[in-house]
């Protein structure tokens, strides 16, 4: 299984700590809060902070689960290993399978969000381009076209060789931290408390109102999106130079970092304006201080958002390229998919599979329903980490740990009830959807991957020679 790649199949270790940092705020820092803070006011009102709070401290657990799981099993594939080593190849597959919604769904929604703004910043400056190529068929357009260029063109950085891409990443996420400290600067002292009231208006239980989901916890549903990414450092351990420290500072130090950031946003967003304006907006900061008349803010705030949300992709294309690779690697896809291009060391392949998946549904989807649907995958996947940590903790608990979470089972049960409870709270359609995504994938893995099981093989070989 892990260990036994051959030649060709192992991924060179060229990454370090400030690499890693830089790689989870540049997952973690996107669309999110740049765009489904809007949508998160709408259905929560300003107990939308409320919400980034829940959201920021069942990622919290998450990460923590996370990061022990990923130094004490350093190999590319995040939570698909993990469950691999704790739970069995079926479990494995269900939680590989879920994270593809995880990685591909975000890249696809921060593509969506990204166009959002680009299309915002070239109108605002009186440049007007054809609807039909703006927008999917759901807000009469033919093609979101921004979108689709937006997931190729990462799609070609990453072809091109990780190293250059997470050099490029830095300076991005400088961009996009700048930018939102400016929002921060001028949305705050325009604090208005009468924009608090109400402060809830549709309660905190995630419950059906006016056709949509509302409430605190609907919100939280939707941005827990905006914390997500920072396991994408994880699945970068096999090229990590020191993957205990390097894990440990990139995965918890991330999500800190984040989480800080993200209140203060929350905050000086709803205090600014009323939370029925930042709505359905697709470019919500930007008009929150168009409407402080801080047009030129406005559009600095999208500009970076323009030059920076890419990072977000670069970064989760990037780890679903090695969730593949991994599963590839183990045979349950076809193991051609994991050929390593000698040149850049990248899964050249994979990457292109993706990245022309990505492009199609950003092409074609609503922002809101891709965001859910890749939280569904996330919050299962998350469910499996804090399952993985109690039960290495019960099976294994003398194993070498570079990082220790603390309470581990506190902390593994908050990761796994928090992330359920988040799961439930999210619209029926997308659970039905998440469900037929991965019965989908169970036919696959029986028909397919259970056969061509690289484990399984060596099992039965190993069975075979001893009779
Ligand atoms: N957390 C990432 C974002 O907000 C996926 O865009």
């Amino acid at each position: 299984m892990h260990g036994s790649h051959g030649a060709g199949h192992s991924l060179a270790k060229t990454l370090s700590w400030p690499h890693l940092i830089a790689l989870g705020v540049g997952a973690i820092v996107g669309t999110g809060i740049y765009t489904l803070t809007g949508v998160g006011a709408e259905r929560a009102g300003p107990a939308v902070i409320i919400a980034f709070g829940i959201a920021g401290a069942v990622c919290a657990c998450a990460a923590l689960a996370y990061a022990e799981m990923a130094t004490m099993i350093p190999a590319a594939g995040s939570a698909y290993t993990f469950s691999y080593t704790a739970m069995g190849e079926t479990i494995a597959w269900v939680v590989g399978w879920s994270l593809v919604l995880e990685y591909s769904l975000a890249c696809s929604t921060v593509a969506v969000g990204w166009s959002g703004y680009l299309v915002g910043w070239i109108e605002s400056a009186g440049i007007h381009l054809p609807h039909a190529l703006l927008a999917g068929p759901h807000a009469g357009g033919v093609i979101n076209l921004p979108a689709v260029i937006v997931a190729l063109g990462v799609m070609g950085m990453l072809i091109a060789g990780t190293r250059e891409s997470a050099t490029l990443n830095i300076i991005l996420v400088i961009i996009k931290l700048v930018a939102l400290t400016v929002f921060v600067a001028i949305a705050l002292p325009a604090f208005n408390s009468g924009n608090m009231e109400p402060f809830a208006p549709y309660g905190f239980v995630s419950t059906e109102i006016m056709g949509e989901k509302r409430g605190v916890m609907a919100a939280a549903a939707i941005v827990f999106f905006a914390f997500y990414g920072f396991d994408a450092v994880a699945t970068s351990a096999e090229e990590a130079k020191d993957p205990g420290r390097d894990l440990t500072i990139g995965i918890v130090g991330s999500m800190l970092v984040c989480t800080l950031i993200y209140m203060l946003v929350a905050v000086a967003a709803v205090g600014a304006v009323s939370y029925l304006e930042l709505g359905n907006s697709p470019e919500p900061l930007a008009l929150v201080l168009r409407s402080l008349n801080q047009p030129f803010a406005a559009h600095l705030v999208a500009l970076a958002a323009v030059i920076a949300l890419p990072s977000v992709i670069l970064v989760m294309m990037y780890g679903q390229s090695r969730i593949f690779f991994v599963m590839a690697r183990d045979g349950l896809l076809p193991r051609g998919l994991a050929r390593i291009s000698p040149r850049t060391g990248a899964p050249t392949l994979i990457t292109a599979v993706t990245g022309l998946s990505v492009a199609l549904v950003a092409g074609f989807f609503r922002l809101d329903e891709i965001a859910e649907l890749a939280n569904a995958g996330t919050l299962i996947a998350f469910v499996s980490v804090g399952a993985c940590l109690m039960i290495m903790r019960r099976r294994a608990p003398d194993m070498k740990r570079l990082f220790r979470c603390p309470a581990p089972y506190l902390v593994g049960s908050g990761a796994i009830l928090g992330c359920l409870y988040l799961f439930f709270s999210l619209p029926n359609d997308t659970i039905t959807r998440f469900l037929m995504w991965n019965a989908a994938g169970l036919v696959l893995y029986f028909l397919y991957g259970r056969r061509h099981s690289l484990a399984r093989q060596v099992t039965a070989a190993e069975s075979a020679a001893a009779e």
